[in-house]
Order: C-alpha cells, then structure tokens, then sequence
C-alpha cells in the first residue's frame, strides 16, 4: 500500500477527486482510521480539549502533542500522518519554531500544520519547505487566536473579507504550502479561494467545495459531548457505547457475574491437592 504523500494530494487537486482527513490522538484509533482509507490522519491540538479537558487549545504544549504524535505515527501505515503546532510553539523566532517542527517530524509526523498568516508565518512556510518539511496551513477562524477573534466567528463572510483570505492562501502556497485548511469560512468564499489556487483546501466547516474534509474524530464518533460544532455530523454515539458497556461492566462485577468460568485461569490438579482450603 502507497503512503499518502504530498503528491498524492495534489494529484487529486489535479483529477478534481476528494480527500478525508479526521484526527486522532493514540495508536489504537489512528490503526483503525488508517485501515478505513483516511487520507491524512493529524493529530490536531483540538486533543487539548477532547484528551486532556482543557478549556481550550492552547494549553497544550509541544512536549506534549509528542508523546500523541509518536502514538499515532505507530499505528498508521498509509496515511500522512500531521503533527498541529501548538500555540507558541512556533511563534517567538523561526529557530526556535523550526526546532518544534523538527521535533514534531522527528516524534513520527510527515507534515505540520500551522495555524495563520502574515509575514513570518510565510516565512517560516518556506524555511520548512526549503527544508524538506510539508506544511498545512490553516486560515479563516484560527482557534488558537481565539482571544483575538472574541469567540467562534464565521470568517470571510463578505467579498473583501474573502478577497483577504485568498490572499493569505496564495502567499502560503507561494510559501511552499501544499494544502490549507479553511476553518469556518460559507462555502461560497471557500469555493472562490479554492478554485483560484493551484494547491488544495481542506474544510473545516467550509462547506462542500473544498478539495478535502477534516473533523475532529470525537465529534464523528460523538464521543465528545461538551458540544458539536454545526458544521460537525456525528455518525455514531461512542459516548452511549462506551456508558452502556462501563455501566453493564460495573454491575456484573458487582453481582459476581464478571469474571465467569471463561475468564479466568485454574491450576493444575496436582498443584490443587496442595491447598488445604477447597475452591
Ligand atoms: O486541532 C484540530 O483538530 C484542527 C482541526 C482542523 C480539525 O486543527
């Protein structure tokens, strides 16, 4: 089975074909979306909150997005697998960004996805790309900027506000980008910016024309029930599978009916005539 690479991507930009992208945080889920053809596994700083319950993304440092990063990159054979840069992590100069980045690849990540734009943001899209570093960028509603913003804004809501972000988007695919991640944009603006770029957009709540899709797993699964963004569709309840089976667990071990005959290991018959109690 092929990796999916930089290439793949813009291959399907090419033949106007489509591709997945969800998150995942540990080996197990990123084995299990791997096997289910998901395109690029990333490992978004989203797991601050669904994870570890903080009250935002940027709690989480790169120390930690590694410890996940190396968990993920172990269970996935064909997927890119995308380590987000967390807040700060990247931000005060470009050695020390360009250090985390490294760390990140080095932890197992194929590409980084870095949230914003502006001058050093571009800059440091093209050191990572002279480097051989794949990058994602991510513009319209950055939640790392969340102070900023005041909230969960819809971005790029009018023509001129669209204008400025298809400007963002051609300096980071001057930058060396190879996709961009369009969070909270409508979807006309999404489909104008795409279709005036040569690299893809990936959608996150941008609606339907962008080239790709991300969502954060735990909402796909809806395991995270604190809330579901609107742009979110849950295919499953994990949250009721995983109560259902922790509740019928916790009642068979209170009724003795967990561990039964099956589950559990017995001695040999010589050792047994040793006990002096019977069993
Ligand atoms: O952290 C995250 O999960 C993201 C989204 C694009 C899904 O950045």
């Amino acid at each position: 089975m092929k990796k999916v690479n930089t290439k793949f991507i813009s291959e399907l930009k090419r033949e106007n074909k489509k591709f997945s992208a969800l998150t995942a945080y540990d080996y197990s889920t990123a084995r299990v979306l791997d096997e289910a053809g998901i395109d690029i596994i990333l490992v978004g700083d989203s797991l601050a909150m669904v994870a570890l319950g903080y009250e935002n993304t940027n709690n989480i440092s790169i120390d930690e997005m590694k410890i996940f990063t190396k968990a993920v990159a172990k269970g996935v054979t064909r997927a890119m697998v995308v380590c987000d840069m967390p807040f700060m992590s990247y931000h005060s100069d470009i050695a020390t960004a360009i250090t985390n980045i490294g760390e990140a690849i080095k932890s197992g990540a194929n590409a980084v996805k870095i949230e914003g734009s502006g001058e050093y943001i571009y800059s440091l899209v093209k050191r990572c790309t002279d480097f051989g570093i794949p990058v994602i960028g991510h513009i319209g509603f950055t939640p790392q900027a969340i102070n900023a913003i005041g909230g969960h804004y819809i971005q790029g809501k009018t023509y001129d506000a669209t204008l400025e972000l298809l400007e963002q988007a051609k300096k980071l695919q001057e930058a060396g980008a190879f996709a961009i991640v369009l969070e909270m944009v409508p979807e006309e603006s999404a489909k104008y910016i795409s279709e005036n770029l040569s690299i893809s957009t990936i959608s996150c709540g941008a609606g339907r024309y962008c080239d790709g899709q991300v969502l954060v797993s735990d909402d796909v699964f809806g395991k995270y029930s604190n809330f579901k963004p609107k742009f979110a569709r849950r295919y499953g309840d994990m949250r009721k599978l995983i109560f259902d089976c922790a509740t019928q667990y916790d009642k068979d071990v209170k009724s003795g009916n967990f561990p039964s005959e099956d589950e559990v290991f017995h001695i040999e018959e010589e050792e047994l005539r040793k006990y002096e109690i019977s069993t």
